[in-house]
Order: C-alpha cells, then structure tokens, then sequence
C-alpha cells in the first residue's frame, strides 16, 4: 500500500537506553531482523520470521546476508576544512593550529575550493557510515554556504556553522565582532531548519574571540534558542593557561562561555578534558554535552577524557572523531581509540556502549532523538549494514565470536570504512564505495 515500502533484513541493533546505566534492557537486538522501511521513513523493526508472517509475501525484501544494521554513525565534533590537515605534523594544540591548520583554512576563502573539499568531505562521512554530523567550517560565510549546499543536495541531516574568530589569528582568517553577528544572523535564517539542515554558533574557542564577540554569541543563542552552539573546551594544558590569562575574572575555561550564556541545551563542546567536578557538574545542569574526541586527542597529545568523573558529574557525552586533530572519520576506529582511553585509566568502556555512544547517545546530545540515532517508528532511516566478513582476519575472528558483545568488540578493534557495506540516506542508498570512486 505504501510507496517504497521495503524490508531490509539482516542482524538488526539499536539502543533506547545509554548501556553504561540501563544493561542489557538498553537495547535490541535479533540476530535474524528485520527493518521495514517505508517512504525514507522506520515503519518497524523486529525479529524477520514473525513480522514477515504479518506482512504481504509481495513485499519486496533486500537480503543483507550477515550484515548486521545500525542507525547511521552520528559524529559530533568534526572539521570539514581540517580534511586537508589530517596527518599533519603539530607538537601541540597551538603549534599545529598555527603552522598546520591555519594555513590550510585559509584557501577556503575561495568558494570553488570549499565546494569541492565538502563534496569529498561528504563521500568520505558515507564511506565510513556517518550519516549525521556537527560541522565547523572556517570563518568564511561563503565556505558554508557552499557546504550546506552540498549537504542539501544529497538529502543528509546536517548540523554546520562559520567560525567565528575575531583575534590572535592570522589577519587572513579573522573576522569582526560585527561581521560575524551579522553572518551568523544571516546563516541562521537561510539555513536553520531548512530541510535536514541545523544551524550551530560556531565560536572556535574563548581565546580567538574578543569579549564583544562572545558576547554577540550568546545574544543570538537567546534569541534562537533551538540554534545549536558548537566550540571547544579545556583540550590543552597551554590553551588553558592562555584562557586564565585572557579571562581573569573567570573562575575557569568553562565558566568563561557561562558568563556569555553559552552554555545550554543543544551546546556541544569538544574535548573537556582538564575539568574539575564543579566545571563538570555545572555544564550538566545547563544541558551543555561534551564531546569526546579520543584519536584527536591521543595524537595532539593533549591528554585522556575521564568518562568516570563525566558520568559521576552527570555530564552527558558523545563520540566524534574531530578531523583533522583528530586521525580517522571513521567512528569504528574511534570507539576503539575511547576503549583504549578508558584502559590508561582503569577504566572500561563496553562495546555496547561504544555503539551507543556513537549512534543514539550522539542523537540525544543533539536533542535529535525523535528523528535519527534509532529504529524508534517514524524515525528517518538513515542506516548502515557492517559486514563481518570485510577482511579475512575480522571474518577469521567473528567466526570464533560467540556473543554480540564480542562481536562489536571486533568490529570496533579491526574495523574501520572497510566494514561498511551500505549506507542508507532516508531508506536510499548513499555510499559510493571506495573501489568505484577510484575506478
Ligand atoms: N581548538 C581551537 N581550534 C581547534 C581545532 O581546530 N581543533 C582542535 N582539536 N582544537 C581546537
Ligand atoms: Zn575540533
């Protein structure tokens, strides 16, 4: 009866609850699914032989074999212009921002090259099954512009916004208090909520913005209370200093953005990695999230995101793989870099909820959870099928696996964009694999 209707059957998982809090009532699984999807949209998910005992024998069915489906990977913390510094060198946060990063931002004062790195930007989130991010640009409106456009043309539910920096950057790549107002402004009204499309305020970070421009920050998150806020925080010991130095009226880093009113739900900050419990426990009342960014964060060297003392605090997090800081787009690499962050501590991070963290723990920082980040009814299928047969050593050890959660635990170890098999926009097919785009 419907257009489009079609079952997708596989291994079917998705979460509800966050796995570090709720255990195995957390999430579902069926070994044999099966996912009914119907104009871009989740009709139902369940166990393949009852429902398809229910549903019309016409219905047309794509068998994923031993594909095993999931809600599309949402990254929370990602550069798109950082795609051309990617294994740059960099002693540090600041030396890298300077010698590496700076200069690369600075060609995308031309439109024609910003079209072209998101365009690849995009190919590249699909190849490794992210169908959602939070993007910051640089501080060209021009360059967003062109990457809301790209993400437009392929349908994606997007979150993007222009930097905004107005001091201690190269002349090239500031703007001015007033013209990043009137940008963000203007951006927020062509592009916020228009189709999948979110607009985030996109402070880089408290020392490149001037008083006045945190300020004109936080009037327009008031003003637009459903807009997202996008920065980072506490990631370097050398950031940090220069913060207490910038803002000495300031009890700490994180109450810098406080006093501007940046911090609120739908605020995401990347890293938030030398907090105290106060810092800590305060953002969690505001609804602000963190971002954990662990292959950023091992390879600046910047230091280890302690999700015990997050979870104590209350404080929710997410997973994001903060390129070109940080090292891979893909989410599967990334949650085996948090995994190993958790063991320097003592402490452990579940493959459940690894694949949580990345799917509707993300969605929920996001305040997304009625659209993405699971196979609730109604939910827009953005998916993706992992293949546990990608490489001879992944199929060698999922062979041996008896159990889903060691299952996961290989496909995060071993796998990376190799391992997705399909993405899946809206109920259709978005990945142009590797092997055919270098054909
Ligand atoms: N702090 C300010 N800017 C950046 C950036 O581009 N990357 C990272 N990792 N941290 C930052
Ligand atoms: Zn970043």
């Amino acid at each position: 009866s419907h257009v489009n209707r079609l079952a997708h059957r596989g291994a079917v998982l998705h979460f509800r609850q966050d796995p570090g809090r709720h255990g195995t009532d957390a999430y579902e699984y069926w070994d044999d699914g099966l996912l009914l999807v119907a104009g871009g949209r989740v009709e139902a998910v369940g166990p393949a032989p009852a429902m398809l005992s229910q549903l019309p024998k016409d219905l047309p069915i794509m068998d994923h074999g031993r594909g095993l489906l999931l809600p599309g990977f949402i990254d929370t913390h990602i550069h798109f212009p950082q795609t051309d510094v990617i294994g740059s060198g960099g002693s540090n946060l600041l030396d890298w921002l300077e010698n590496y990063t700076f200069p690369v931002e600075g060609r995308f004062a031309d439109p024609v090259h910003a079209q072209e790195v998101a365009e690849f930007f995009l190919d590249e989130l699909l190849a490794n099954g992210t169908t959602t991010a939070q993007v910051l640009g640089t501080v060209h409106r021009a360059a967003i512009d062109e990457f809301f456009q790209a993400a437009q043309r392929r349908g994606l539910r997007m979150i993007a916004g222009k930097v905004l920096m107005d001091r201690h950057a190269p002349e090239y790549l500031q703007d001015t208090a007033a013209s990043g107002d009137t940008d963000t402004r203007q951006l927020i009204e062509t592009w916020h909520d228009r189709d999948r499309l979110h607009y985030a305020i996109t402070p880089r970070f408290a020392p490149t913005s001037s008083e006045s421009q945190l300020a004109s920050a936080g009037r327009i998150a008031e003003e637009y209370p459903t807009v997202f806020i996008h920065s980072h925080l506490a990631e370097n010991r050398d950031e940090i200093e220069w913060v207490r130095k910038l803002f000495p009226d300031s009890r700490s880093y994180t109450d810098v953005y406080d006093r501007f009113g940046l911090l609120r739900d739908r605020a995401t900050y990347a890293h938030c990695l030398h907090l105290d419990a106060q810092d800590r426990r305060h953002m969690a009342t505001t609804g602000a999230t963190a971002a954990f960014c662990p292959t950023s964060n091992l390879y600046l060297g910047s230091g280890l995101f302690d999700i015990a003392a997050t979870d104590a605090a209350g404080l929710r997090f997410s997973l994001a793989t903060d390129v070109g800081g940080g090292s891979s787009f893909s989410m599967l690499r990334t949650m085996s870099e948090a995994y190993k962050v958790a063991q320097m501590q003592g402490q452990h991070l579940s493959p459940l909820r690894a694949f949580y963290l990345a799917t509707l723990g993300g969605a929920r920082c996001l305040r997304l959870e009625d659209r993405i980040g699971h196979f609730g009814a109604g939910t827009e299928a953005d998916f993706i099928v992992l293949n546990p047969d990608a490489t001879p050593l992944l199929a060698r050890r999922m062979a041996q696996s008896k159990n889903l959660v060691e299952r996961l635990l290989l496909f995060m170890t071993l796998g990376d964009d190799r391992c997705v098999a399909a993405t899946y926009v809206l109920g259709q097919p978005a990945l142009i694999k590797r092997s055919a785009r270098s054909q």
